[in-house]
Parts: C-alpha cells; sequence; structure tokens
C-alpha cells in the first residue's frame, strides 16, 4: 500500500490500527482511536490488562476524568479489542507503539521492552503499514535500533515496504485523556511524506497545533522538554534550601521573583518522580558518545534525586527539636504515588523515602487514598505516631482534620514537603516545610 492510500484509508475511516503497550499512555490513545471511528486492536505482554480491557474496564487507577466511560462505550461497540498475540496484527494500517522505555541503573536506556515489541512486530508487519513510535527514546534511536530491526525481521526495506515516524506522547497522569486531544504534538517522519500522512491523522484527535518534522527533531523535542523541567525543578529545590538556611519562605520569595519578566521558578518539592522526568533527562545524555561536557542535566537529576534525602534530613531535624530521635519515633508517610490523584508509583520519591527510614525508626507506616496496599483509615494509622511526612499534594491532605490527630499522636511534628498544610492551621503541631526557615 502506498501512502496515499494510506490516506484515503485514514480519512474514511477504514485504516485498522494498533496500539501496542496499554499503560497510562497507549489505553487512552487506543480509546481514543476507537472513539474517532478506527478499528482499534490494543496489543499487551500482560495478560490481565487484556483481560480487563476486553471486559470494558479501565485498569488505570487514579483519578482520569472520562476514561472509564470511553473504554466502556468502545469496547461495547466493538471499536476496542485488545490481544496478548501479536498474530492478530496481519492487517492493520497504522501501529503505535507505546511500550515503557526506562533507564537501568547505568542511567543508559532499558530497552528490553522496545526491542521484544519491534522484534514481535517486524514478524507480522502488514506491507505497507505506518509505525508511528511514541514511546519516548534517546535521541537516534529511530535511526539506529528501531529502523534496523523492522527491517531485518519483516525482510522489508523503509519507504517501500513499511513506513516509520516517531510523535512523542506528551501525557500527564490525572489528564491523559484531555492532555491527548489538547496538547500541540511533533510528528517526526522518516520522510516528508510520511510526516504529512502522521500529521493528518493526528489531526484527527488532536485539537492543536500538530508540527511536522523529521525524527531525530521529534526524539529531541520530547527529551529536552522533560530534560527543562527537571533543571527547572532542580533549581527550585536549591533555591528552597538556600531559603531554609536563611529563615525564609521559598514560596514568598517564588512569587515575587516570579513577577519579573521572563521569570518562571518551578515549584519546589520532597522529589521528582513518574516515568518521564527522572529518566529522560539520562535518554538524552545517553544519546551522544562524548558526553563529558554535560554538567547542568546530571548535576539537575542528582539534585532532585536528592530531595527523599533532604525530607530525611528535615524530619530528623524536627524530632531533635522535640528532644527525639528516628530510632524512638513512629513515622507516618502521607502519599506514595509520585503525582497528586494517582496511582502511578515508578520512581517515586517516596520509595526512596521509606528505603531511607524504614530500618532507622522505631515503625514506618505508608498512606495513600490511591494505592490499594496503602489505603486505609489515615487517622487510625497516625496513632502512636511521632511525626507525619507529606510527601504527595493529594486533595485529600489539603482536607487534612488536624485537630483529629492531636488526641491520636504521640508527638506532634508534620514535615511539609509539598507545602500543603498551612501555618495558622498547624493547631499546635511543629510544622517544618520544605522551603520555609521559619518554625511554627
Ligand atoms: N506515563 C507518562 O506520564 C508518560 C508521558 C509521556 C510519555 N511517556 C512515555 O510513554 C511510554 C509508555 O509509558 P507508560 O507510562 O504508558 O508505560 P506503562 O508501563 O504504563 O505501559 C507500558 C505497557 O507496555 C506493555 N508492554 C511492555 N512490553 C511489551 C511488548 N513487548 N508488547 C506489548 N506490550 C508490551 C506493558 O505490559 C505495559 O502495560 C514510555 O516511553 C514513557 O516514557 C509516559
Amino acid at each position: 500500500m502506498s501512502l496515499t492510500d494510506l490516506r484515503k484509508k485514514i480519512d474514511n475511516r477504514t485504516a485498522k490500527l494498533t496500539v501496542i503497550g496499554l499503560g497510562y499512555v497507549g489505553l487512552p490513545l487506543a480509546a481514543t482511536l476507537a472513539d474517532c471511528g478506527f478499528h482499534v486492536l490494543g496489543v499487551d505482554v500482560k495478560a490481565w490488562r487484556v483481560e480487563t480491557v476486553n471486559k470494558g474496564e479501565n485498569p488505570i487507577g487514579g483519578e482520569e476524568p472520562g476514561l472509564n466511560e470511553l473504554i466502556n462505550k468502545n469496547v461495547a461497540s466493538g471499536s476496542l479489542q485488545a490481544t496478548g498475540d501479536y498474530a492478530d496484527l496481519h492487517d492493520r494500517d497504522v501501529v503505535f507503539v507505546n511500550v515503557e522505555t526506562p533507564v537501568g541503573d547505568d542511567h543508559k536506556p532499558d530497552y528490553r521492552a522496545l526491542i521484544s515489541a519491534l522484534y514481535s512486530l517486524g514478524k507480522v508487519i502488514p506491507k505497507g503499514a505506518l509505525v508511528i513510535i511514541e514511546s519516548t527514546i534517546s535521541p537516534g534511536t529511530m535511526q539506529q535500533i528501531v529502523q534496523p530491526i523492522l527491517e531485518e525481521e519483516s525482510g522489508g526495506k523503509l519507504n517501500v515496504d513499511f513506513y516509520l515516524g516517531n510523535c512523542p506522547e506528551r501525557v500527564m497522569p490525572g489528564k491523559l485523556l484531555a492532555n491527548i486531544r489538547n496538547m500541540s504534538r511533533v510528528v517526526g517522519g522518516a520522510n516528508a511524506e510520511t510526516a504529512a500522512v502522521m500529521a493528518e491523522l493526528y489531526r484527527l484527535f488532536v485539537k492543536a497545533e500538530i508540527d511536522p518534522t523529521d525524527w531525530i527533531t521529534a526524539e529531541l523535542v520530547k527529551t529536552v522538554e522533560n530534560t527543562y523541567r527537571d533543571v527547572q525543578i532542580a533549581f527550585a529545590n536549591e533555591i528552597a534550601m538556600l531559603c531554609e538556611q536563611l529563615g525564609a519562605d521559598v514560596w514568598h520569595v517564588r512569587e515575587l521573583v516570579n513577577k519579573t519578566p521572563h521569570r518562571d521558578i518551578h515549584f519546589p518539592g520532597a522529589g521528582v518522580g513518574g516515568h518521564c522526568i527522572p529518566k529522560d533527562p539520562w535518554l538524552l545524555t545517553s544519546s551522544i558518545p562524548d558526553d563529558q561536557f554535560l554538567k547542568l542535566i546530571p548535576t539537575a537529576r542528582h539534585i532532585n534525586d536528592g530531595m527523599p534525602a533532604h525530607m530525611t534530613s528535615l524530619l530528623e531535624q524536627g524530632l531533635k527539636r522535640m528532644g527525639k530521635n528516628l530510632a524512638q519515633s513512629n513515622i507516618l508517610i502521607l502519599g506514595y504515588a509520585y503525582l497528586e490523584g494517582s496511582d502511578d508509583k515508578r520512581n517515586s520519591p517516596s520509595a526512596s523515602l521509606v528505603q531511607m527510614l524504614q530500618d532507622r525508626c522505631a515503625s514506618l507506616r505508608v498512606h495513600d487514598p490511591y494505592i490499594p496496599a496503602y489505603q486505609g483509615n489515615l487517622y487510625e494509622l497516625a496513632k502512636g505516631c511521632d511525626a507525619l511526612v507529606i510527601m504527595t499534594a493529594h486533595k485529600e491532605y489539603f482536607s487534612l482534620e488536624i485537630t483529629k490527630l492531636l488526641g491520636r499522636m504521640r508527638s506532634l511534628l508534620i514535615v511539609d514537603g509539598r507545602n500543603v498544610i498551612r501555618e495558622d492551621e498547624a493547631h499546635g503541631f511543629t510544622l517544618i516545610q520544605l522551603g520555609k526557615g521559619s518554625v511554627v
């Protein structure tokens, strides 16, 4: 099939689509495409995900407005189906790849999922299909890994037997569908004709600008935009720690600084998590053979990775003020997901904090309203505790009834890493807040 024929099939919605990887990114995309009028087959190696989707249910937890309904509606109509068998892909015209792309302990890409998906796909890819990699990848991966594997496994040639492009995803948990529909997209094709067809396809469901380009630019844009954010957050975190020593309030400083044109200090916080910001800067730095000159990006990563250790230090300072130490204290961590309103615990700063504290304090408990293992009554969990450590800005913590904790906790200490508790609502608690030098 030529790109002209594919374009016609996209226009009249007879193109058959596939999304490989039904996670936070792939599943909302599959449901959106199905809702657009296409037949969509989702593929995942996790059998329980496939079964859940085929029942019309949503395996993604947390608050995802509209997603349950969209999956349910499109599975019921037959537009969305899931499978674990790559052989079912034999008649697909467009294949989106949305598998995880983490980094290893050496900060290099761990492409096991991507490579496995490409080998499986290469064996069954129909002639004339368009493959779009949406997973975030290190710049150069399209040319060095994706194209060679697909050519080798299929025995076909790029731009003759199949077409290839990169369109990185920009979603955030909690807003998955809204982000897919409303955020602009960069579509990087192997050539301009492929980018043009990709742009036409994305325009059907994205109500924002679509920017066609080459694939190295698309790979760079994604990893650079997340690296930019990581560096900005690291700057905010460094200023927060500086303010603590000066007895100042970083939130007030930030507000006033941001009144100057072109200043945009980000939020400081107890750490950076998820399947994007903590690893995409490493995907960027690992793209070049000589990375010795890179100083800022690795430093930002280390600052942000160090925030759970800083929270530990704030906790120890607070306990000391109360005449206690960690070994004598029962601690309750509030929030295990990395992001408010989400169940996503990948690279969560709370996981690092748990590791640091578990062998050092008398007892450690964790609460999170969105993660089944940590749900439970917060006020019951707080019984006999000496300190609460707020790690995630879940809305439930903004409405914490501090007075209900008074009779239950053994010592009254809150260490707040997300600016959740207002000083005038601390009700007799010692409140230590990240980035605030004053103690109430
Ligand atoms: N989570 C985010 O907020 C976000 C945002 C933008 C971009 N991204 C990028 O999108 C990609 C996917 O991220 P995610 O959060 O959806 O990951 P995820 O772990 O939630 O989902 C990936 C899915 O792919 C499946 N999978 C793995 N190997 C497979 C294979 N060989 N065949 C079929 N299925 C396979 C997994 O079982 C899993 O269900 C990553 O590259 C990530 O960097 C993520």
